[in-house]
C-alpha cells in the first residue's frame, strides 16, 4: 500500500513480544501507511526480542504497565521522543497467570484475578490517562479485545472477564476523553496464534474452530488487524469512538457451524 493515510502521525505501539505479536502487525501497517512508531516493551527479555527484528531507527521505550510509576516515566520518555506530542496508541497487553487462565472461573483466586485485571484491563485506564497529557486533537486510542468478554467462550475464562471490564473502560474513557477530541476504541480480534494464546488450554483447537467459523474459511491475518488499527488512528475515522469493531472475518456471527 503506498496511501500516506498516517503521514506524520506519532504512534505508540504497546505490546510487540515478537514478530507473531499482533501489535507488530499494528506497528508494520502503521509505518507502511506514512506513520511513526514508538514501541514500548515489558522488560529486557522483551528488549533483547525486539532487537532481532526491529529497525534501529525506531524507538523502543520500557514499559511495564503493573506500575502506574513506571506508564508515567514511559510517558515522560515518549513525549521527549516524539518532541512533545504524540497522535495514537495502539494498547495490545494482555496477561493471566496460567493457573488462573486454565483452571476454570470456579477456582479464580483474587490474586489472580487482580493481576490479570491490572495488566489486561486496568492499564488501558493508566495508559490513557498518561497519553491524553500528550495527545493531539484528533487523537486515537485502540486496544485489542476478543469476544470471550461477551460469550462464554471454552477456556477462556478469567482473560474474558477481563476483557468484559476492558471494554467497559474503553466506553467511559471514550465518554471522557471526547471532550479532548480523542477517539477510544477497541478491536475485537478473531484468534491467531501468538505467544499469548498459547495461555489458553486447548488453543489448537480455539484456532481451528475459530478458522471453521470465518466467512471464508481462513483465520484473519495480523496484517489484516494491523489495517484496521490503522484505519482508527486515521482521520478517517474521527467518527468512531466508544466502539468494539470485530476485525475476525465474521466468527461472531455464528454461535455454532
Ligand atoms: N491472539 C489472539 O487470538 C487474540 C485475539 C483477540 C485479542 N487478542 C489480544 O491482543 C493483544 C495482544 O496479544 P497477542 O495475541 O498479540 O499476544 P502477544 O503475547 O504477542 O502480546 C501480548 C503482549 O502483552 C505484553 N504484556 C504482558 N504483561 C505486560 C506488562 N505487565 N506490561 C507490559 N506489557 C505486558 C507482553 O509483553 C506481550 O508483548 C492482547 O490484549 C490479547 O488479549 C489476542
Amino acid at each position: 500500500m503506498s496511501i500516506d493515510l498516517l503521514k506524520g502521525k506519532k504512534i505508540v505501539v504497546m505490546g510487540v513480544a515478537n514478530k507473531k505479536s499482533i501489535a507488530w502487525g499494528c506497528a508494520k501497517a502503521i509505518k507502511e501507511l506514512g506513520g511513526e512508531v514508538i514501541l514500548t516493551y515489558q522488560n529486557d527479555r522483551m528488549k533483547t526480542s525486539l532487537e532481532r527484528f526491529v529497525d534501529a531507527e525506531t524507538p523502543m521505550v520500557e514499559c511495564d504497565v503493573i506500575d502506574d510509576a513506571n506508564v508515567e516515566k514511559a510517558f515522560a520518555e515518549i513525549k521527549d521522543i516524539a518532541g512533545g506530542k504524540i497522535d495514537g496508541v495502539i494498547h495490545a497487553v494482555a496477561y493471566a497467570d496460567r493457573d488462573t487462565l486454565q483452571n476454570g472461573v470456579i477456582n479464580t483466586k483474587q490474586a489472580g484475578f487482580n493481576l490479570a485485571a491490572d495488566i489486561s484491563s486496568y492499564s488501558l485506564i493508566s495508559v490513557s490517562r498518561e497519553a491524553a497529557k500528550i495527545m493531539n486533537e484528533h487523537g486515537s486510542i485502540v486496544t485489542l479485545t476478543y469476544m470471550g468478554s461477551t460469550y462464554a467462550i471454552p477456556n477462556y475464562n478469567m482473560m474474558g472477564i477481563a476483557k468484559a471490564a476492558l471494554e467497559s473502560a474503553m466506553r467511559y474513557l471514550a465518554v471522557e476523553l471526547g471532550e479532548q477530541g480523542i477517539n477510544v476504541n477497541a478491536i475485537s480480534a478473531g484468534a491467531v496464534r501468538t505467544l499469548a494464546v498459547t495461555g489458553v488450554k486447548g488453543h489448537s483447537d480455539l484456532l481451528k474452530t475459530s478458522e471453521s467459523l470465518t466467512t471464508d474459511g481462513k483465520s484473519v491475518s495480523k496484517q489484516e488487524i494491523g489495517n484496521t488499527a490503522a484505519f482508527l488512528l486515521s482521520d478517517l475515522a474521527t467518527g468512531i469512538t466508544g466502539d468494539v469493531i470485530y476485525a475476525d472475518k465474521g466468527v461472531h456471527l455464528f454461535s455454532t457451524k
